[in-house]
């Protein structure tokens, strides 16, 4: 093999489809995927590669320090791409230590263990950290995030990405270590959680449960299919400037309550259900504590420098999720038994 690439959180939604594309697009790779299977991680997101000669799979949990020393010296990797992360903001308000340990630490972890592996020996090393739009705060009506807006989380989870992130930053100052990270807007598409907002949705449309909408459904997202994610990351992996970041946005912006209405023609043509009738799910909930406003992504620099681009629009990647959520039907079936049902009663059912 040519080189071997540590994928973290490769077990997750975003995770699974970076593996997926790094393990077919390039088989002289050894792409070794570590993930604690927590909640949010199922292998079954992985059946299509699972068996592919040049693919491994470790069960690790990134804050245990000793165990991934020993994972980084039986593997070597030349490459870390890092998405592990409790990803979910309404967790992170309930259960923000969960947050500080898998996030700051975890990735402090990691950072260790590459820089004591490598030393000075850095040629064609990379350590790659992923991130969020989050880290920037809240928006008003106008402007963008790009890559120089300073730093302002508001919530237990976008503190912990923005530690994170920081970490990074400072193990590339102090200690030369080569990295790069990129912060990206919402993601949708096939294997997202249903904690999430669109594969909720999708989920309780389809069994004729209310909707939840947060405050007024006024607050704006901007919206990226996953897959085209999994391309931004695969080309800032290969090609990115060592030190740099990239914002990475779908230039998609939506109320969640347009986004909502949206997503609900397109359930009731797929079910073949009255124009209107999903729509009549649609419940207004207790605000999200925190909420922030609006977030919006300028990719300027990722599109100029690296010639990226969206390969969806909106209108199609929706039909795609929706098409994929109701031909998936085991694979929700597993997500949503056992703990999801106490999950979504304690986030939901006194709102
Ligand atoms: P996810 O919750 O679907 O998956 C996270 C994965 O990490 C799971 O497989 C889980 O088992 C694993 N994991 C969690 N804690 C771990 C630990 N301590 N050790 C090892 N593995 C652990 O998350 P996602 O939505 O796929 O997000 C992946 C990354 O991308 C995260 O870092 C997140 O902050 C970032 N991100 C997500 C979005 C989005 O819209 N989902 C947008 C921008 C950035
Ligand atoms: O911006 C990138 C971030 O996007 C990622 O870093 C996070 O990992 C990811 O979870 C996502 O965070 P959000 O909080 O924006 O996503 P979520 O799907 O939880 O919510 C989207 C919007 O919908 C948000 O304004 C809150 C609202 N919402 C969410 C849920 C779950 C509702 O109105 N009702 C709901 O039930």
């Amino acid at each position: 093999m040519e080189k071997t690439i540590l994928i973290t959180g490769g077990a997750g939604f975003i995770g699974s489809h970076v593996v997926r594309l790094m393990v077919n697009k390039y088989p002289d790779y050894r792409i070794v995927n570590l993930d604690a299977l927590t909640y949010a991680g199922n292998l079954e997101n992985l059946k299509e590669i699972e068996n592919a000669p040049n693919y491994a799979f470790i069960k690790a949990d990134i804050a245990d320090e000793k165990k991934i020393r020993e994972i980084f010296a039986e593997y070597k990797p030349d490459g870390i791409i890092h998405l592990a992360a409790e990803s979910h903001v309404d967790r992170s308000i309930s259960d923000p230590l969960a947050f500080v340990k898998a996030n700051v630490i975890g990735t402090v972890n990691l950072l260790n263990a590459a820089r004591d592996l490598w030393g000075n020996n850095l040629s064609g090393k990379r350590f790659y950290h992923i991130s969020t739009d989050e880290v920037y705060g809240s928006l008003g009506a106008t402007g963008f995030f790009t890559e120089d807006t300073a730093y302002d989380p508001r919530s237990p989870y976008s503190a912990s990405k923005a530690s994170s992130d920081h970490m990074v930053r400072a193990w590339y100052h102090t200690y030369n270590l080569p990295v790069v990270i990129s912060n990206c807007s919402n993601n949708y598409g096939p294997n997202q959680f249903p904690e999430k907002l669109i594969p909720l949705a999708i989920n309780n449309i389809k069994h004729k449960r209310d909707i939840p909408i947060y405050g007024k459904g006024e607050n704006v997202r901007d919206w990226l299919y996953v897959e085209d994610h999994a391309a931004a990351i695969d080309l800032i992996f290969h090609e990115g400037q060592l030190g740099e970041t990239y914002n990475i946005g779908g230039n998609n912006e939506w109320t969640n309550i347009d986004l909502i209405r949206k997503l609900c023609e397109v359930m009731d043509e797929a079910l073949g259900r009255e124009k209107g009738e999903s729509a009549e799910l649609i419940t207004f909930v207790k605000d999200r504590a925190g909420h922030d406003k609006r977030y919006a992504i300028d990719s300027e620099k990722l599109m100029k420098e690296l010639g990226w681009k969206p390969s969806l629009q909106f209108e199609e990647g929706i039909v795609k999720t929706v098409e994929w959520y109701l031909n998936n039907e085991e694979w929700l079936n597993n997500v949503i038994s056992g703990d999801y049902t106490d999950y979504y009663s304690t986030q939901y059912d006194n709102r």
